[in-house]
This record gives C-alpha cells, structure tokens and sequence, in this order.
C-alpha cells in the first residue's frame, strides 16, 4: 500500500526496471518447468548453490477433493495440516481463511476450465491465509472488493499459476511473510498494487503478467526480494521499491528488478482517491523511493509516457509524512544494462523542469531528485537523463552471483498468545490503519479518542463494520478472526503510541 505516494517531483510515481542480461546464470533462474519452477540457489544473500523448487516443503499426505456447489472453506475447516485441497472446476461464491499451516489449494483444470473463485462485488477477500507453509494454484479470482489473495505473517507460501481479475484494492498480497515464491500469475483490474509485497523477506516474483492494474509490482517495506522475467504493461505504474513511512518494517533494501518487459504503462490511474497510489503519474515505468540497494538490470523499458525509471527520495514524494525511523533516500541504486525506448514523451513537469536545468529536452528515460548516495549506472549515454550527473560508473555489471534470495523452508513464526494482538494488528490492520495519518481507514489517533477503554466495543465493530464516514472506504469485516484474537487485537490497538 503505498499511503500517498508520489513523488514530488510531485507528485511522481514508482517504477522500476531492469534491463538486458545474457547470461548463462540468469538463464539457469530462468529456465523452468512450471508448477515446480526451479529456482536454483539456497545460500542467504543469494549464492547459487542447490535449486530450490519449493519453499513449502513436500505436500502432505492426505488429499481431499472440492466440487462445485461444495464449501472451500468447509475443506479447510476440516482439513488437518498436510493436506492438499483439489477444487475441481466450477464457480465457488465464498472467501476462504486458511489459519493452519501446511494447506494447499490447487484448482484442477480441465480443458482449459479453471475453479472461479467469484466474490460478485461483494464479498472482500478471495483467499486470505495466516499459516505456513501455504500453497495457492491454478485458481481464477474474480469481482472481490478488497484482495484476492493476501497473506499475514505466514512463511514459505508459495502463489502460482493463478488467474486474478478485478479483486479490488490488492490482487496478490502477501504481507509479513518470509521466503515465498509468486510466480506465473496473470494479475490485471486491479486499483492498487496487482502483485505487492509488504513488509516480507527472502522474495521471489517471477513470469506474472501484471496489466490494467494502478500499480504492477510493488516491493514495499520488504528486503531481499527478486522481481525477474515478469511483463508488466499498461497499468499507471509498473514496478515500484519503495519504503512507506509509518509502517513496523522500516527499511526497503536488497531489490533486483531484472529481465522485465516493463512496457507502455500509461493506464488512466483509477486508484481510490486519497490513497497513496493515486499519486502515482500514469506512465511510470520504474519508481524508486526511498529504498536502497536496488538494481535494475536487463530489463525493456518501453514507452512509458511521463519517465522510464523515476528514483526520489521522501521529501519529493507529495503526502508523505517523514518517519525518523526511515532513512528518506534511496542509497546505492545501481542501473546495469537496460533497454530503455520512446519513454517520457509526455513527462511530468517536474521532470522537464529537471532536464531543462540540465539544458536538455525530448524524451526522457531516467529522472533522479532528491540525495541518492552511492548510485552507479552503466553506459549512461545510451539513455536521456536528469539529475543522475553524480552517479558513479557501476563497478559491477550484472546479479549473476544472486540467483535467488529463497531459502530453504525457514520455521514458522511462533505466535504466543500474548502476541496476537500485535501480529493481527502489523498483518491486518496496519494496512489500513496508520497511527497518525490517513491510509485506507482513518488515523488509530482518531479511533484511540472514539473507543478509550471500551476495547471490547471496537472488537465488536471490527467483527461487523458499519459504515461511519462517507468519506472513506467501507471497512471489511474481520469475523474470521476469532473473538479472543479480536478482542487483543483491539487493546493492541488501543495501547499504541505511535
Ligand atoms: C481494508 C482496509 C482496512 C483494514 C484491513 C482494517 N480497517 Fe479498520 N477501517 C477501515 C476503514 C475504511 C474504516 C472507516 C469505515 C467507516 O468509517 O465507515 C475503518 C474504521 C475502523 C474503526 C473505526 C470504528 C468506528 O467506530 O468509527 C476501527 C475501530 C477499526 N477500523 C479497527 C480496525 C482493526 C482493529 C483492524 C484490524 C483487525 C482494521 N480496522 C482493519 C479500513 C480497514
């Protein structure tokens, strides 16, 4: 979620991109049958060492099979850790809950006919998943108003093959989670981010089609994270590393934008608005904020109108309210060969104000504002530029040594009863929710002052929501909490301070 976003150059945008390789290691990523795809290397950091498949570990052994006019969710209910859930093809009208660990979803298609998961406009979530160890496949979504799937704080999930259209706010969203793969998903229709990764580590996203959607990819708030061989095209903005302020997780680093076509994304932004993302100028290829150590590499970066690759820091971003606990710049952004064509036709102001200080016009492909210590790029003059004058010549050329950030499955977290509150309330609410400022819902400050010592009555509103503000957003229900686990979660919001 990205708060307000954008840059300031006003109100600019994220994006992100990569550029060419021909390497015989990055093929070696690359080159993979689906459903398993083989992404080689273990090793922390990213040395190459054996493939990893999975991050979920082996499938469990009791399968069950779901058919149309059956319950999911009565599956899963049922379902005892390791086992695998078919769902054979047909329409499904629910939202599904998985807070086991070790499930698997994995629709059956038969000639060509997917299980729909279809929420109507009016149910919220397609599939929201807390446990570890879960696997999401072969499943279309469709017509849900808040993600279509999104998980809280569960580790080694791996989403692949899906269809996702039109499922409101996020269409993939794993937030909190460690060592996961997203892979192979069409993603399109959606008003925020189609795939966005929040607050997570040890990240692979990698073969989706992300379209028609505000935001394509989105790295925030997370760390170690390769986004490699996807297509994404004509959304508002294409793919985005950046650091929101306010959030627990604090810091962006370790993002590779790689061997992406990150083509024509000149969507009309339709993001809600208010909402961080509505910022974001349409035609952004590649936004930079705040986040360090992202390389962008091998990638095609083609007619985008406003900029190519935009790198700001958080005083260029409009609506941004500083965190002191962020560092605001984006430190040591390295951009290796890319190809870069007919972007910024129809940039920005502020961007023409950037090349026209630095005596340039027409088309531009490159656009920095805003301190960005440590930057390199290689072969500048192959690009248009602005404001990059002061980065370094690249003392590397490509991210051969890095096939992947996965690991192999990491524990599960552990979540003690007294920390419930607080990991519902980092994976759930503070999507929506910042202490101090306007997200989706309104400001905590403000719902501190509303409910004082009654944390009972706002579990009770937050198990069935009525709209209050006309100017926000309905809330969702969040009934498939359990009441205890509302009920903490409430204090926990209740008791913060910042
Ligand atoms: C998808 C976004 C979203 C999520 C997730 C979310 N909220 Fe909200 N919340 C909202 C919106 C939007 C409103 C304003 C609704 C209105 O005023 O009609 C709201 C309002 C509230 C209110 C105000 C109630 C009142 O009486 O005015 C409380 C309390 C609240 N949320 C608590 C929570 C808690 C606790 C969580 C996590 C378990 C949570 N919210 C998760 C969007 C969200």
């Amino acid at each position: 979620m990205i708060r307000t976003l954008l840059v300031g150059l006003l109100l600019a945008a994220v994006g992100f991109a990569a550029g060419r390789h021909a390497g015989r290691d990055a093929a070696a990523a690359v080159v993979v049958p689906r459903p398993a795809a083989a992404h080689a290397a273990t090793a922390p950091g990213g040395t190459a060492a054996q493939p990893i498949r999975s991050v979920a570990g082996p499938a469990g052994p009791h399968v069950v099979t779901v058919e149309e006019g059956d319950s999911i969710q009565a599956a899963v209910g049922a379902a005892q850790p390791g086992t695998t859930i078919r769902i054979m093809p047909g329409t499904y009208r629910e939202s599904v809950y998985i807070d086991k660990d070790n499930i698997r979803l994995v629709g059956v298609i038969e000639a060509g006919k997917r299980p729909v998961l279809d929420g109507g406009g009016t149910l919220n979530d397609a599939i929201l998943y807390s446990g570890n160890n879960v696997v999401v496949e072969n499943l279309e979504l469709r017509a849900y108003k808040g993600n279509g799937i999104m998980g809280q704080a569960g580790n080694n999930f791996e989403i692949r093959n899906n269809v996702v259209v039109d499922t409101g706010v996020y269409g993939i969203f794993p937030q909190l989670g460690q060592n996961g793969i997203v892979e192979y998903n069409v993603v399109s229709g959606i008003a925020d981010a189609a795939i966005y990764v929040g607050m997570s580590d040890n990240i692979h996203v990698a073969h989706n089609e992300v379209f028609d959607s505000v935001a394509g990819i989105e790295i925030e708030n997370s760390r170690h994270a390769i986004v490699e061989n996807n297509y994404v095209h004509d959304n508002a903005g294409g793919l985005l590393a950046f650091i929101t302020p306010g959030l627990p997780i604090k810091t962006t680093f370790d993002v590779v934008f790689r061997h992406n076509f990150v083509v024509r994304n000149n969507h009309v932004n339709f993001a809600a608005p208010g909402s961080t993302v509505a910022g974001i100028p349409s035609g952004t290829g590649i936004l930079v904020m705040a986040a360090d150590d992202v390389v962008i590499e091998g990638n095609i970066i083609s007619d985008n109108k406003a900029i190519g690759v935009l790198i700001v820091d958080h005083a260029h971003a409009a609506n941004i309210t500083a965190d002191p606990e962020s560092d605001p710049n984006s430190d040591r952004v390295a951009i290796l060969d890319n190809v870069m064509l007919h972007n910024g036709y129809d940039t920005i102001p502020e961007v023409k104000a950037l090349l026209l200080s630095e005596l340039k016009g027409g088309d531009v492909d490159i656009a920095r504002a805003g301190p960005s210590p440590g930057s390199c790029i290689r072969e500048r003059e192959r690009y248009v530029t602005a404001g990059v004058g002061d980065f370094a010549e690249c003392g590397f050329s490509d991210t051969a040594d890095r096939i992947t950030y996965l690991l192999p499955p990491v524990p599960p977290r552990t979540i003690e009863l007294a920390e419930r509150g607080k990991v519902a309330y980092l994976g759930v609410c503070s999507g929506c929710h910042l202490y101090n400022g306007r997200l989706i819902g309104p400001p905590v400050q403000a719902i501190q002052a509303l409910y004082l010592d009654d944390p009972q009555g706002l579990a009770d509103y937050i198990a069935k929501p009525v709209r209050k503000r006309p100017d926000f957003p309905e809330m969702p229900p969040q009934d498939y909490l359990d009441p205890q686990t509302r009920l903490e979660v409430a204090k926990y919001m209740l008791a913060l301070t910042r």
